[in-house]
């Protein structure tokens, strides 16, 4: 174990119904840091290449739609294995697989509109980190 940085998004869902604090409240009661911060409205062209990986997949396009849909907080997250408890605090894709307790579990409206993105491995975070902030917007 090693202390990690992750990439996390509140989705458009979730700024749209006042919900920052309480998924930001969940994300700290786990331990991880909030070292990074800012609420942008997506362009398409950013949605499109931060989602790339998904291209080629048939819900691409809705992904696309939703993400630009109304503002995002994009964020660092840093802590502990910060990349599996990130996820681990996200709980499953699709809400109705969400274990109990979990952001999507208790907040997410369906597997499109499911609140937060979260990083899946240390090259993607760094990755999608860099995607959206520079060094000097890291403050710790
Ligand atoms: P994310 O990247 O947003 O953290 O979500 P994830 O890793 O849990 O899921 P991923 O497979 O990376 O998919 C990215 C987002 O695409 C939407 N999705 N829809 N209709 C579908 O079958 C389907 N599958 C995925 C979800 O909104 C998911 O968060
Ligand atoms: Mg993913």
């Amino acid at each position: 174990m090693a202390i990690q940085r992750t990439f996390s998004i509140i989705k458009p869902d979730a700024t749209k119904r006042n919900l920052t604090g309480k998924v930001n409240a969940k994300i700290e009661e786990v331990g991880l840091r909030i070292i990074a911060q800012k609420r942008i409205q997506l362009s398409e062209d950013q949605a499109k290449g931060f989602y790339a990986v998904h291209a080629e997949r048939p819900f691409y396009n809705d992904l696309v739609a939703f993400m630009i849909s109304g503002p995002v907080v994009v964020q660092v997250l840093e802590g502990e294995d910060a990349i599996l408890a990130y996820r681990t605090v996200m709980g499953a894709t699709n809400p109705a697989e969400a274990d109990a307790g979990t952001i999507r579990a208790e907040f997410a409206e369906s597997i499109d509109a499911n609140t937060v993105h979260g990083s899946d491995a240390t090259d993607t975070a760094a990755e999608e980190i860099k995607f959206f902030f520079t060094d000097a917007e890291i403050v710790g």
